[in-house]
C-alpha cells in the first residue's frame, strides 16, 4: 500500500471532532471552479467500465449523505457529543459535492447517473433495528476505507483522464477527513460499549462486511474493464482498517478478515497507518492517517 510521504490519505490529522471540522473549513474546495470542466473527456478501452464503476460510486455518495443526515443528531445524543454534529455536517457537504462532481463527469460523458439501487439492502440493514448509530459507524469504517483505497488505484491507473483524476485526487483529501473521523467514531462507540454490546456489534459487523465484500466482488468484471482487481482492493481495505489497534483486536481477529490480511502481507503490503492504540485519539501527522 502507498505508505508514501506524498500519500493523501497520511494528511489528515486532526484528533477532535472540532478539529476535523476547522480542517474541513481550511481545505473547502469549489466542485463549479475546482476542476477544469471545459476540457474533452477521452476515455478509449475502459470508458464502460469506468462509467459502471462511477455508476455505483454515484449511488453509494447518496447513500452516505442520507445516512449521515439521518443519524449524526441521534449519534450526538447517544455520546453525549455535540460537537459530532458540527464535524458530520462538514461531511454532509463534502458527500454533496461529491454527488455534484460525480453527476457533472457522467453528464459530460451522455452516462447520467441512473439509480441501482445497489446498495438499498445495505442501508438498510445498516440504519433499521436496534444499535443504528454504532452499526452505521462500524458501516462506514468499511465504506470510506474503501472508497479511499479506490480512490487511490485511481489515481494510479493510466488510462483515466485528466479531469476524472483531477476530481478523484480532490475527493480523496475530503475522504481522508473522513476516515479520520470514523475513526473518531469508532474509538468513541468502543469506549461506550460494555461486553454484551460489543459481542452484538461483533455479529453485525461480521454480516455486513460478507455481504459488503460480496457487493464488492460483484464489480470484478467492471474492475477488470479498468484494470481495478476488486481482491487486491479488499486486501488494502482491510489493512487499512487494522491500523486501529483495538479496532483490529476486536472485529478483524476471525477468520473471514485475517484471509483479507494475510493476502495483503503475502502481496507486500507494508502497514498502511501506522497502529493507534486507545485513547490517543488518533496517529500522529507523520503517521496519521485519514480516511476517506
Ligand atoms: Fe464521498
Ligand atoms: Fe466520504
Amino acid at each position: 500500500m502507498d505508505n508514501s510521504p506524498t500519500d493523501p490519505l497520511k494528511k489528515a490529522n486532526a484528533k477532535t471532532w472540532d478539529g476535523l471540522s476547522r480542517l474541513a473549513f481550511a481545505t473547502d474546495w469549489n466542485p463549479e471552479t475546482a476542476i477544469d470542466w471545459s476540457r474533452p473527456i477521452e476515455l478509449g478501452a475502459i470508458k464502460e467500465g469506468w462509467i459502471n464503476i462511477l455508476q455505483y460510486f454515484y449511488e453509494g455518495e447518496w447513500q452516505g449523505l442520507e445516512i449521515i443526515q439521518r443519524l449524526m443528531n441521534k449519534a450526538a445524543h447517544l455520546f453525549d457529543t455535540g460537537e459530532m454534529v458540527t464535524y458530520y455536517s462538514t461531511q454532509c457537504y463534502d458527500e454533496s459535492k461529491h454527488l455534484f462532481v460525480f453527476r457533472t463527469y457522467l453528464h459530460k460523458l451522455n452516462a447520467p447517473p441512473a439509480k441501482q439501487k445497489a446498495f438499498d439492502p445495505l442501508v438498510f440493514l445498516a440504519t433499521r433495528g436496534p444499535l443504528p448509530v454504532e452499526r452505521w459507524i462500524l458501516a462506514t469504517y468499511f465504506t470510506e476505507t474503501l472508497a479511499a483505497t479506490i480512490f487511490q488505484r485511481t489515481l494510479e491507473l493510466d488510462a483515466v483522464d485528466a479531469t476524472g483524476k483531477e476530481m478523484i485526487r480532490l475527493m480523496l483529501k475530503d475522504e481522508s477527513r473522513h476516515i479520520a473521523g470514523t475513526r473518531l467514531g469508532v474509538q468513541t462507540l468502543m469506549a461506550h460499549s460494555g461486553r454484551f454490546k460489543t459481542a452484538l456489534l461483533k455479529l453485525w459487523w461480521r454480516l455486513f462486511v460478507r455481504l459488503a465484500v460480496r457487493e464488492v466482488r460483484k464489480l470484478k468484471h467492471h474492475g477488470d474493464q479498468v484494470g481495478m482487481d476488486p481482491e487486491a482492493i479488499l486486501q488494502k481495505t482491510f489493512a487499512k482498517m487494522k491500523g486501529l489497534e483495538e479496532f483490529d483486536g476486536k472485529f478483524l481477529s476471525d477468520d473471514f478478515a485475517r484471509g483479507f490480511l494475510q493476502g495483503s502481507a503475502a502481496a507486500g503490503e507494508s502497514e498502511p497507518e501506522p497502529r493507534t492504540h486507545q485513547g490517543d485519539g488518533h496517529p500522529e501527522p507523520a503517521s496519521s492517517t485519514s480516511a476517506s
